[in-house]
């Protein structure tokens, strides 16, 4: 029986992707009866708790959606067999990072995660079930998820079997504007080459998206496009910053670059905020998997080319800490530092490969004391993050839930995420609150210079440096 309208879906993963994404679905097709499956029971429950807050996801517009479509046509389970036997089509959504062990340890994407409910769909399914990839994965994997069903599609045989149709439809979404993304995506890319499967996909998107949007290509271009597009992004982060380094040292202001540079309409002004350097679950992993299929590919030129991205951005990370230890005359052993902003941008709770982590860490084993701010990151997840920081500095950082009280007897202030909120700081009030002489690190370039520079506070700018006094 060919599918044309899909009734039921069932999700596989409810993370950062999962999640929102199945909302946004539901929210714009009432008529599919979706379910999204975790084996994390305690993920499951804070989706499925009463308290909208608890929702494990911070996105603006997200609960708000949830509160709309939950257990009307949008489901938590921990229930994999029935979600997937139940459904037309899965979504693949699960966790690939990079590997630690074994061949392509420390660049290659690890699929075990991807298998493994490949194998669960293989089991439970019944009839014919459309099979998307929405996990980002390496090149190819479409082979290695249909060779896995193909084994076993003659199952079932006294209820006519069940056959497999594999797509690639990757996510563009970003954290923080999540919602927003989804609601009114630059394109929605869908890989296959099955044409009935395709059409029924495209029917689910035409529900709110314009058909001129969705755009369609063999496999392996739609696995290689989703790598390419965080490739390109990441690399006008890293080329920025290494730009923002050089105006440190020269006078230029990296404002004003951008803003000359960006007036190219060919170059654009979007995604050139020098910063910390990039963080996020995906970026560093997306790239450093894309340069270990150069290599596996016989292309070790380009693998370096796109290497180099990660290591401009770990640099830029590393120079930041640095430069934050000499201006404090080389040492922060017992001052307090006020740290704003945790998650790895604004407008999330996601931590994952943030730049505080890096620059908290040393810090503290360098012997400062640390205050650490951020709306929406909880302390357990500072500490998760923070790690084995040693018995003699686990005790040396406070998460802070007052921002005015972050600044009392502080020594420094570094900005490390662009909240709202951080915009907003009356310096004069924070200056008279720190001990002499004070520093204001702004790596996010968030401070308006002209309501800083009369303050009692030395300040430093990512892009700027301290040129401007
Ligand atoms: P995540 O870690 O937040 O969520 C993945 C979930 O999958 C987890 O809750 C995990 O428990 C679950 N899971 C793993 N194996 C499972 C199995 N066999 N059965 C049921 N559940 C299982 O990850 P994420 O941020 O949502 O990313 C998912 C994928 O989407 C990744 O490949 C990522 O590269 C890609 N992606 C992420 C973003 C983003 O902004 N986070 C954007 C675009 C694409
Ligand atoms: C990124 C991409 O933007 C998404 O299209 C993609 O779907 C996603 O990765 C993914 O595959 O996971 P995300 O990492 O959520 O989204 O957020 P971004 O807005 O891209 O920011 C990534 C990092 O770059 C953040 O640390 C951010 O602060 C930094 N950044 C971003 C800058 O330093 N400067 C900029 O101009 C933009």
């Amino acid at each position: 029986m060919q599918i044309e309208n899909i009734n039921s879906i069932c999700c596989i993963g409810a993370g950062y992707v999962g999640g929102p994404t199945m909302a946004v679905i539901a929210d714009n097709c009432p008529n599919i009866k979706i379910t999204i499956v975790d084996l994390n029971e305690e993920r499951i429950k804070l989706w499925n708790s009463a308290d909208l807050t608890k929702i494990p996801v911070f996105e603006p517009g997200l609960k708000e959606i949830i509160k709309r479509v939950r257990n009307k046509n949008l489901f938590f389970t921990t229930d994999v067999e029935n979600s997937i036997a139940n459904c037309d089509m899965v979504f693949i959504s699960v966790n690939t990072p990079t590997k630690t062990k074994g061949i392509g340890a420390g660049k290659a994407s690890n699929i075990s995660w991807v298998e493994a409910c490949t194998r669960q769909v293989a089991k439970y399914a019944v009839g014919k079930t459309i099979v998307v990839e929405k996990s980002t994965i390496p090149v190819r994997t479409a082979e290695a998820i249909k060779t896995i069903l193909e084994n076993n599609s003659e199952k079932n045989t006294s209820s006519g079997g069940c056959s497999f149709s594999v797509l690639s439809n990757p996510e563009f979404l970003a954290e923080g504007t999540a919602i927003k993304d989804l609601q009114n995506p630059d394109r929605i890319l869908i890989g296959g080459e099955d044409e009935v499967s395709i059409q029924a996909l495209k029917n689910i998107y035409l529900n709110w998206v314009a058909e001129e949007k969705l755009i369609t290509t063999n496999l392996w271009s739609s696995e290689l496009s989703k790598l390419t597009a965080n490739a390109f992004l990441a690399q006008r982060i890293s080329s920025i910053n290494s730009i923002a380094a050089l105006c440190e040292v020269t006078g230029a202001d990296i404002s004003e670059v951008k803003k000359a540079i960006g007036l190219d309409s060919r170059i654009g002004q979007k995604f050139l905020n020098a910063g910390p350097g990039f963080g996020g679950s995906c970026f560093k992993k997306d790239i450093l998997n894309l340069t270990y299929l150069c290599q596996h590919f016989g292309l070790p030129e380009v693998s370096a080319y796109w290497e180099q991205v990660v290591r401009i951005n770990d640099w830029q990370i590393y120079r930041i800490y640095k430069m934050v230890i000499n201006k404090l005359f080389g040492n922060v052993t017992n001052k307090k530092i006020a740290i704003l902003g945790f998650s790895f941008k604004a407008d999330t709770n996601d931590t994952r490969e943030s730049p505080s982590i890096f620059i908290c860490r040393e810090l503290l084993v360098e012997g400062a004391f640390l205050s650490i701010h951020d709306p929406k990151v909880s302390s357990t997840q500072i500490g998760l993050e923070l790690g084995d920081i040693g018995e003699e500095n686990k005790s040396n950082w406070s998460h802070s839930i007052e921002l005015e009280e972050t600044f009392d007897n502080a020594d420094a202030v570094i900005i490390l995420t662009e909240w709202e909120q951080y915009k907003k700081i009356d310096w004069d009030l924070v200056a008279s609150k720190m001990r002499l002489p004070s520093w204001v690190f702004d790596t996010r370039k968030i401070v308006n210079l002209e309501e800083i520079k009369n303050c009692d506070i030395n300040f430093w700018q990512v892009g700027l440096g301290d040129n401007h006094i």
